[in-house]
């Protein structure tokens, strides 16, 4: 009941159950002083009658509006010193104090949304902590991963300086390998760079038509001349009916499938290497998926990998030593594009990247001028 019916309610109680009770305390006394007089009550009896009479409503009014009161007050002030005590734990910083509100009315209601603020603000918090914890481990990420390679250049140049690599053919293979590990710095300062600008969503995207069919083609007719993919067995699956057109910036969608396939590469464990393409056409999307038959991923780590230098083997100096970067850059494109990304993987058996494109439909703006 709300707080205004409820005081409508309690000033009617006020007026009707003193009414009654009067009446029947008039009824009560009369009965009492006048059964036993014959004929008429002596004046004695009446003063009597007329003084009980009036100390009885008395105490009627008294009790009735004292309870009444009470009762009404009660469910009123709870709720607000529970809401007090609320706002005070809050202002002490302690967002775990929850509210639990079993009433109805306007406080109930009062209740629920500082409860809801209470729980939005609690959130807020742990994902500002999560942020400021991830920056931290980014910074300390990023400090290790370009302090290493400087240390081992130095070292080298040292060695030439120094007089260690005292042959040509030494100081050649001091001079090549600090040139490696400078090449790999760039490398990473790049990663970085792209990372950082796709973070900020200051990257633009240059976004066209594209028929996903005829782009993937042409992209794997690409790859029969690179040289790393030559062991590579591929396989490429489309529903002939269907039709695959995405916004997308060429570019981008070159970095995607770049990052993705040179995973499945770099951590493929079988002799035999196979890597299928598959597309499947959605009401509003377009679900690339990359399937390899790679090692796999754990389950703990899976949810972890598009991560920002997130690396299951964390030691960087194996020979498929990367930043970690490859597929946070790969969902932050995605997430550019109004898509999503996931993974499902089995150790031993291989890794399925998925992606979804926007689809553009069909007589949707210049869907004739077809680019692949
Ligand atoms: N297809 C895959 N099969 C098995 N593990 C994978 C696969 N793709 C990614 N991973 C795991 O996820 C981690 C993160 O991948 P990501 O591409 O972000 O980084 P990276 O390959 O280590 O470095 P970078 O791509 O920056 O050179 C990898 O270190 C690897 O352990
Ligand atoms: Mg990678």
């Amino acid at each position: 009941m709300s707080i205004k019916k409820r005081l409508i309610a309690s000033n009617v109680a006020m007026i009707v159950i003193p009414i009654v009770l009067f009446l029947l305390l008039e009824l009560i006394i009369a009965t009492l002083i006048f059964s036993g007089i014959n004929g008429t009550p002596v004046k004695k009896d009446s003063q009597w009658f007329m003084t009980l009479r009036f100390m009885g409503l008395l105490f009627i009014l008294i009790v009735t509006n004292g309870i009444l009161t009470y009762m009404v007050s009660k469910t009123i002030l709870k709720p607000i010193r529970i809401l007090t005590k609320a706002a005070e734990e809050i202002s002490n910083g302690n967002l775990n104090h929850e509210i639990v509100s079993v009433n109805k009315d306007e406080l109930g209601k009062l209740s629920e949304t500082f409860e809801s603020m209470r729980s939005q603000l609690k959130k807020a918090k742990e994902e500002s902590e999560l942020y400021e914890n991830n920056r931290k481990e980014f910074v300390a990420s990023i400090s290790h991963d370009l302090k290493t390679p400087l240390t081992s250049i130095k070292g080298y140049i040292n060695g030439v300086l120094d007089g260690i690599a005292d042959n040509p053919e030494m100081k050649q293979m001091y001079l090549q390998t600090a040139y490696q590990k400078a090449d790999d710095m760039d490398h990473l300062i790049n990663e970085l760079f792209l990372y950082s600008k796709l973070d900020l969503k200051q990257l633009p995207f240059q976004f066209e038509l594209i028929q996903l069919e005829n782009y993937f083609a042409d992209y794997l007719e690409e790859l029969k001349y690179d040289p790393s993919f030559k062991e590579v067995e591929f396989s490429f699956q489309s529903e002939p009916r269907d039709h695959y057109f995405v916004m997308a910036d060429r570019l981008s969608l070159g970095r995607i499938i770049d990052n993705i396939l040179q995973n499945s590469l770099k951590y493929s464990d079988k002799t035999e290497k196979k890597i299928s393409i598959s597309l499947q056409s959605k009401t509003d999307a377009v679900i690339v998926k990359f399937e390899d038959n790679g090692k796999g991923i754990a389950k703990e780590s899976l949810p972890r990998i598009f991560e920002s230098f997130y690396r299951i083997d964390s030691s960087r100096n194996k020979a498929t030593g990367g930043s970690g970067l490859g597929l946070a850059i790969v969902k932050k494109i995605v997430e550019g594009h109004g898509g999503e990304i996931w993974a499902e993987s089995e150790e031993g058996k291989g890794t399925s990247i998925y992606i979804t494109l926007k689809k553009r439909k069909v007589g949707e703006g210049n869907a004739e001028r077809i680019n692949h």
